[in-house]
């Protein structure tokens, strides 16, 4: 299919995209992770590229090819996610925090893999950073979006969770959703502001939200002055 030319409206901004999973070592051959299949990131990446924009993606483990056209840097962990975005959030205009970023680490991770022990075990579990609400609290003029999916009670979920990390907006998501979120090429969001403003969107592909979500990001930042 063929489109209009792209505008090259984000010409002369940097944007961070973080995408994927992590994943949470337990020892050298075991980790804790989850399905995140990066394309919704990987789509905001491109068309950020394509309108102009300079960009880095940082991306947890996926099953994508490196986009053209940008810096990307692959992660494994959380702690490297942290700090390759905040690296190279330093000097970026808008950072788009889609990575489903672990919660949890191993408090201690063993250098050698453990062997099976009759019974039950338990492994004690340290909270990892939050790199949007580290973002969110030296925010200057930068405009910050979050991603949350939700399985209740979402627009109030993310409304509060925009506000506490000081996001500008949220774009919320059903794990229910045929075709979308983790995995598909579709995708059905809801903008969520900080002061519960919310919209539907219409179930779109990825790239087309991307697209809304760069037009949202471009709106708050003219309306900041900046
Ligand atoms: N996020 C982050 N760092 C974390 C966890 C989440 O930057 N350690 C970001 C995600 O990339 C996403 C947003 O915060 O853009 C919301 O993620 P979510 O998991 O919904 O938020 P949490 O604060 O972890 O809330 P919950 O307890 O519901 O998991
Ligand atoms: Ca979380």
């Amino acid at each position: 299919v063929l489109r209009p030319p792209t505008p090259h409206d984000l010409a002369g901004l940097k944007v961070v995209v973080s995408a994927g999973p992590t994943r949470e070592y337990l020892d050298p051959v075991r980790f804790i992770s989850n399905p995140s299949s990066g394309k919704m990131g990987f789509a905001v990446a491109e068309d950020a590229r394509d309108r102009g924009a300079q960009v880095t993606l940082v991306t947890g483990p996926v099953n994508l090819p490196g986009p053209s056209g940008m810096e990307v840097v692959r992660v494994e962990s959380a702690l490297e996610l942290r700090d390759a975005v905040i690296q190279a959030a330093q000097d970026a205009d808008i950072v788009v925090m889609t990575a489903a970023v672990a919660d949890y680490r191993a408090a201690e991770q063993q250098h050698e893999k453990q062997a099976k022990v009759a019974g039950d075990v338990s492994i004690q579990l340290t909270p990892n950073p939050d790199i949007l609400a580290e973002l969110g609290s030296s925010k200057g003029s930068r405009v910050l979006v979050g991603f949350a999916m939700e399985t209740h009670a979402g627009v109030e979920r993310a409304a509060v969770k925009a506000a506490r990390k000081n996001a500008d907006f949220i774009l919320l998501n059903y794990p229910t959703q045929e075709g979308t979120a983790f995995g598909g090429d579709d995708n059905q969001v809801t903008l969520v502001r900080a002061d519960g403003t919310h919209e539907d969107w219409p179930r779109t592909s990825k790239r087309e939200v991307a697209r809304q979500l760069l037009d949202e990001a471009l709106r708050v930042r003219e309306a900041s002055g900046a």
